[in-house]
Parts: C-alpha cells; structure tokens; sequence
C-alpha cells in the first residue's frame, strides 16, 4: 500500500520510515509532485493533523497521514503544547523556542514534560486518529546536535541522554512518534 505522509520535515520522514517495513511504502509530499505548506491554525493537535491529511486527501485522492506534535511541560500547564513549532513567535527558529522555553523554566524544580504526537490516517478519505506519547524532563541546557526542534533539552524517562545526544535509532527506542506509527501500522496490518 502508498501512503502520502503529509509533512515538508525531512526527520520525521526519516524517523517514520525507520518504523514502516514490509508491504507500507511512504510517498513524501515532495515525492508526491506536491509544494504545499499547510498551516496548522487550531488549537488542537486533532484539528491540525486532520487539516494536513484532508488537504492533501483532497488534492490527490490518495491514502495518506499527517502527524502534528506537541511538547507538553507540566509546570507550564501543557505549554507550549500545539503551540510547539510557534513558542517564540510566527516562523520562530528552533533556537529561539528552546530559549524561551528555558528561560520559562528557570530555576523550576518540576521540570516534567513529555512529547505527543498525534497521526490522522485517511484511508479512502475515512479518518482514524493514533496517538504516541513520550515522557520525560526539560534539561537546564542543550545537549546533543542531532534531531531537530526541542530535542537538545528533552531526556525521554529511562534515558540519561537527550534525545540531541542519540542517533534515530536511539530515539526511536523512545519516540512518541514512533509509538503512534507502530500503533497505525498495526491497523493497517488489521485491516
Ligand atoms: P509540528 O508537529 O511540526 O507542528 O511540531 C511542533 C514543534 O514541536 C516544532 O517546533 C518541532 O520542532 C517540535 N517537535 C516536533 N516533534 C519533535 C521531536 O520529535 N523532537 C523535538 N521537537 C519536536
């Protein structure tokens, strides 16, 4: 079976590529012939996956998917949450959110958090939803270059190493989004 995953993030495409085998074969937008950003404007990870996989559902007919991820810091009651890939401002760099969010977090003792991501699968325009989850801790500095985003200051529980620190493979041991691909390749092996 193809797939369209619908995203222009090149780690998560290598991540999620890393879980799907067999029979699945992932086409990316790019692959696709398709040069679209879609915005994420709602206030739900839900409502911002759905929005991906129905666009691009609807440009092509295709089977397709779309995640939306969140990291959700207890001591800042869920923030930044959906608001992740925007913590700092419109087009905020990677950098900038990670300042931000260290400095909310300034002498904090609770430094939990965890990662969710959440998959919208259209399997001939039909919706299921998946969700992955990863808990763990904000550091007080950035450790690590790989990854992307927040990965520098997050260390997944049962790790000493941020996920900065860990190959993909290291990551996927943990990942929240590899635990919601597992759980949508699972459904369609179901089907
Ligand atoms: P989105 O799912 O692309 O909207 O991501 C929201 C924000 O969370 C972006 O700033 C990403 O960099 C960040 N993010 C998403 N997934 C991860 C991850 O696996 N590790 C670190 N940061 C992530």
């Amino acid at each position: 079976m193809k797939l369209i995953f619908a995203t222009n993030n090149q780690h998560k495409v290598d991540e999620i590529r890393a879980v799907l085998k067999g029979p699945l074969e992932l086409i990316t937008l790019k692959e696709a012939g398709i040069n679209i950003d879609i915005p994420e404007p709602y206030n739900t990870l839900e409502e911002n996956a759905r929005t991906k996989s129905s666009t691009i559902f609807e440009l092509t007919g295709s089977h397709c998917f779309s995640e939306d991820t969140g990291l959700e810091v207890e001591a800042l009651g869920g923030e930044p949450g959906v608001k992740s890939a925007r913590y700092a401002g419109e087009d905020a760099s990677f950098e900038a959110n990670i300042d931000k969010l260290l400095e909310k977090l300034k002498g904090a003792s609770n430094r939990r958090a965890r990662f969710r991501t959440v998959i919208s699968l259209l399997i001939n325009g039909q919706e299921t939803l998946f969700e992955g989850i990863c808990e763990g801790h904000i550091t007080e500095d950035r450790r690590g270059n790989n990854g992307f985003g927040y990965d520098p200051v997050f260390v997944p529980d049962g790790s000493a190493l941020s996920f900065a620190e860990m190959d993909m493979e290291g990551k996927n041991r943990f990942s929240h989004r590899k635990k919601a691909t597992q759980k949508l390749v699972a459904f369609l092996n179901s089907l």
